[in-house]
């Protein structure tokens, strides 16, 4: 057996790999399968705005990549999107790395601690942010392009606008991902031992 652990950024368990979770990381969904968490009463605080925030990730996601499209489609004109688009993008990609860091360093020790069989799920949950952030940097690199492109060079927009909509998607397509494994794995553990046991919220 190898001293080495896993690389859960490019193994089989990886963000990009991976299809579902392994048996054990969701070790309580059975008991409080995702139809009972709106209206169960360790719902609490915390976990109620934690899966806004989430929320909030997947509505900008959808949001930014349909205005990538409708600029390749030329259904809108550059100046416009550019006016709604940056600030918003600015504001997502700044979100998504503020989350995790709060999520790294305050939550997830807190919630490994509460039960020995969060450890995996808490490393697993790691490994997917570095996904996410390799995700976010190839697709901030899309924007800068586009950017560019409409303020100097608008005859690259038709190929920049393309390519800053799958630099999206791929991002988004990895969060989204992320976030239901996450939800899956920390939801039902604050309902099982609620916010003030697990000293968060
Ligand atoms: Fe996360
Ligand atoms: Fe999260």
């Amino acid at each position: 057996m190898s001293d080495t652990p896993p690389n859960l950024s490019t193994g089989d368990l990886s963000l990009n790999t991976r299809t579902s979770l392994p048996d054990g990381y969701a070790f309580l969904l059975a008991a409080y399968p995702r139809p009972v968490w709106a209206e169960h009463p360790n719902n609490g605080q915390w976990c109620q705005f934690w899966l806004q925030r989430h929320q909030m990730f997947r509505d900008y996601s959808a949001a930014l990549t349909d205005a990538c499209e409708q600029l390749s489609d030329g259904k809108i004109e550059a100046a416009a999107f550019h006016e709604w688009f940056v600030p918003r993008v600015n504001f997502y990609f700044g979100e998504i790395d503020s989350h995790h860091k709060v999520e790294e360093y305050h939550y997830f020790p807190a919630l490994a601690q509460a039960d020995a069989k969060m450890g995996c799920g808490i490393e697993l949950l790691e490994g997917d942010h570095r996904v996410v952030h390799d995700r976010l940097i190839a697709a901030h690199e899309t924007i800068v392009a586009l950017d560019a492109a409409i303020r100097e060079t608008p005859g690259d927009i038709a190929s920049a606008a393309p390519a800053a909509r799958d630099g999206i998607a791929a991002l988004g397509d990895a969060l989204g991902h992320h976030l239901n494994d996450e939800e899956d794995i920390i939801v039902p553990l604050i309902l099982d031992r609620t916010e003030p046991v697990l000293g968060i919220g």
